[in-house]
């Protein structure tokens, strides 16, 4: 049995008026049914784990290297340091914003692994390749290329995140996320084996919100979100949390 991850990514947002929000959400989830993690801005991770320690907190990037001359760049080491137990890799703003690819992807996830943290392992397709009927194909050479060798259903999370749903609004059908998640699903059985490749957590993300939870997490081999938006205010991400506790 997978258990159920509810995964909040803030992106570059967020000062120490935000850490408010997180203690609401630890005092609104006590005991949750789900695993919780929030990935705040690397700036807020030591004073997130002061302000809310009952919550899992995670990076959004991490470097590939252990340490050295890389400026403006941020290692595992240096997370694990300020408090993360799991880091996002490859998002697809990443990806575009730093053209990252799947091998630095893969870099990364190793470099994740060497200080104990999770990487949450984020592919997708864009708009375009949706239309051309290559959603399958892209999401699948992405997660080959991205995931590392040794992955395991402890060490790494896979986010399934079209590139066309981010931040838009937009959501595929339910049928879309299905065919997607089964897929992927059935790529990792192939790779890594019965037991790995069942163990290894599915998250979507894209435009979830509390409106469209439910019917995201009854889809077959959805293990939970990554969510954007909706997880900067408490009021927001707790419904969401409950629909995937429900699930
Ligand atoms: P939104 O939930 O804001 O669409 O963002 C999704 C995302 O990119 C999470 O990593």
């Amino acid at each position: 049995m997978r258990r159920k991850l509810a995964a909040g990514n803030w992106k570059m947002n967020g000062t120490g008026e935000n850490l408010a929000e997180l203690s609401a959400l630890a005092k609104a989830h006590p005991e949750p049914g789900a695993d919780l993690l929030i990935c705040p801005p690397a700036t807020l991770l030591s004073r997130a784990a002061a302000a809310a320690p009952s919550i899992p907190l995670g990076g959004q990037d991490c470097h590939a290297s252990a340490s050295g001359a890389h400026t403006g760049d941020i290692s595992a080491e240096m997370l694990k340091d300020a408090g993360a137990s799991a880091v996002i890799l490859g998002h697809s703003e990443r990806r575009t914003d730093h053209g990252e690819a799947d091998a630095e992807v893969r870099s990364k996830s190793e470099a994740a692994w060497q200080q104990g943290l999770t990487a949450v392992i984020c592919i997708g397709e864009t708009l375009a390749e949706r239309e051309a009927g290559d959603a399958l194909t892209v999401a699948g050479t992405q997660l080959a290329g991205s995931t590392p060798d040794a992955a395991t259903g402890a060490n790494t999370v896979i986010a399934y995140e079209p590139v066309w749903a981010i931040g838009t609004g937009r959501v595929p059908t339910v049928e879309q996320i299905g065919e997607m998640h089964d897929f992927l699903r059935a790529e990792l059985v192939s790779r890594f084996g019965e037991a790995t490749g069942n163990a290894i957590r599915l998250l979507y993300g894209g435009s979830v919100k509390a409106s469209n939870a439910a019917e995201i997490f009854a889809v077959n081999n959805v293990d939970g979100a990554l969510v954007g938006g909706a997880s900067l205010k408490a009021a927001d991400f707790t419904p969401i949390i409950t629909a995937l506790e429900n699930a």
